[in-house]
């Protein structure tokens, strides 16, 4: 219907043609995008010292990536988690600040959780996890958190379940998220395992240094001062009335699709340890089986969006394939956009054969053999 007005282009640009992204992106987040992505746009449609803006930040790829080529960010997330796991990758502490900090923690050994985590954690690797928790809660509170503590608790957030022994829980699925404490028990009992002691510090150094490999010092120190500089948001995306007019040369996001993804559910462990409120955020957070409520709520994004990009800034919208490719949301951008005041340039189509190890693009399509990123490019007319 649309492919007369722009272009729909689609091929492999750069899940298999570009670089390897810098290990310091390596946190996992529900349906995030890879590196890649932004990277490409990045270097594309802004230079060094332009402001790069993603209203949906999640683990914050957009920002990181801009802040790695030298660009200004501005995050936004209606989850505070969002600003917890992204700030300090961009403001990067030394490895030895990170060691000397954690080993002035001190660690009890009889602490329990609030809830009940007995099926997640060894009664010792709670009690040291509740220490480092109480730690950066109360240094925060009494205003003496800093960047340090924001790495280790973005790193121990991080590291609270997975799949491998260098997590501090028992093996649990899937990677990037807690199932339910109800779930994790009948996994248990069906797998047979029970939670084993994991150093927690321990884990959290290895995991700081591996973040840290593609770290060299020139990176750390432009990187400090563009966290510095960094406007952070947490709001809904429709209303970030703290953003100026104008001032934003690109904006790179992916939006909840619909209902598919519980962002606030998934992140439910996550949030316990970061002592955010997550009936809060299940309120706030977006979701919507239907497609007229969420193109009603991408209408005010995309004006917000249109005051605050610059004439002749950009947007590239990443959105799904969703109800097995039925939903197309894309044909529901374009319109939006073009309402807003923006022009279509075009649709991209990143398409990728799928691997078992692409599977963290977070919108999986296996019975075809690929996944696919479906990216509608706008301009701000000048
Ligand atoms: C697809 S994810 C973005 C992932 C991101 N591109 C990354 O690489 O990590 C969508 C994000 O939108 C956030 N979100 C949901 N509703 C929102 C709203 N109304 N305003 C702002 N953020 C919202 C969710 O918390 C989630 O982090």
């Amino acid at each position: 219907m649309h492919c007369n007005e722009y272009p729909i282009i689609t091929d492999e640009f750069w899940t298999s043609k570009q670089r390897q992204a810098s290990s310091i992106h390596e946190v996992s987040y529900r349906a995030c995008f890879k590196p890649q992505l932004p990277n490409f746009f990045i270097n594309r449609f802004t230079k060094p010292g332009d402001i790069v803006y993603d209203p949906f930040s999640g683990r914050g790829t957009t920002a990181i990536e801009a802040a790695l080529c030298g660009r200004n960010v501005i995050i936004n997330d209606v989850n505070p988690l969002s600003i917890m796991l992204t700030i300090p990758r961009i403001r990067i502490p030394l490895l030895k600040d990170i060691e000397s900090r954690l080993a002035s923690i001190k660690l009890y050994k009889d602490r329990k959780a609030d809830i009940d985590l007995s099926m997640f954690y060894h009664p010792d690797t709670e009690s040291e996890l509740v220490s480092i928790r109480d730690y950066l809660i109360e240094r925060k509170a009494n205003g003496r958190g800093d960047y340090v503590d924001d790495w280790l608790r973005m790193v121990a957030t991080n590291k609270l379940t997975g799949h491998s022994k260098n997590f501090f829980s028992v093996y649990t699925l899937p990677p990037n998220q807690a199932c339910s404490q109800q779930k994790q028990i009948e996994f248990n009992e069906k797998s047979g395992r029970i939670p084993s002691y994991k150093d927690t510090k321990d884990i959290i150094i290895i995991k700081s240094h591996q973040l840290q490999k593609d770290i060299s010092p020139e990176i750390r120190e432009a990187m400090f001062a563009l966290g510095e500089k960094a406007m952070c948001v947490n709001s809904d995306a429709a209303k970030t009335s703290q953003i100026p007019d104008s001032c934003v040369s690109l904006v790179v996001t992916s939006p909840p699709f619909l209902d598919v993804i519980d962002y606030a559910g998934d992140n439910w462990l996550r949030c316990w340890f970061n002592n955010i409120d997550i009936k809060e955020v299940q309120e706030s957070i977006t979701v919507t089986k239907k497609l007229d409520e969420w193109e009603l709520f991408m209408s005010s994004v995309f004006n917000e969006m249109y005051r605050v990009i610059k004439p002749g800034g950009y947007i590239a919208f990443e959105v799904g394939e969703i109800r097995k490719g039925k939903i197309k949301l894309e044909e529901s951008i374009v319109p939006i956009g073009k309402q807003a005041g923006f022009e279509v340039l075009a649709v991209i189509i990143n398409e990728q054969i799928f691997t078992k190890t692409s599977n963290i693009w977070g919108v999986s399509n296996n019975q075809k053999g690929t996944n696919t990123n479906r990216i509608v490019i706008l301009r701000k007319p000048q």
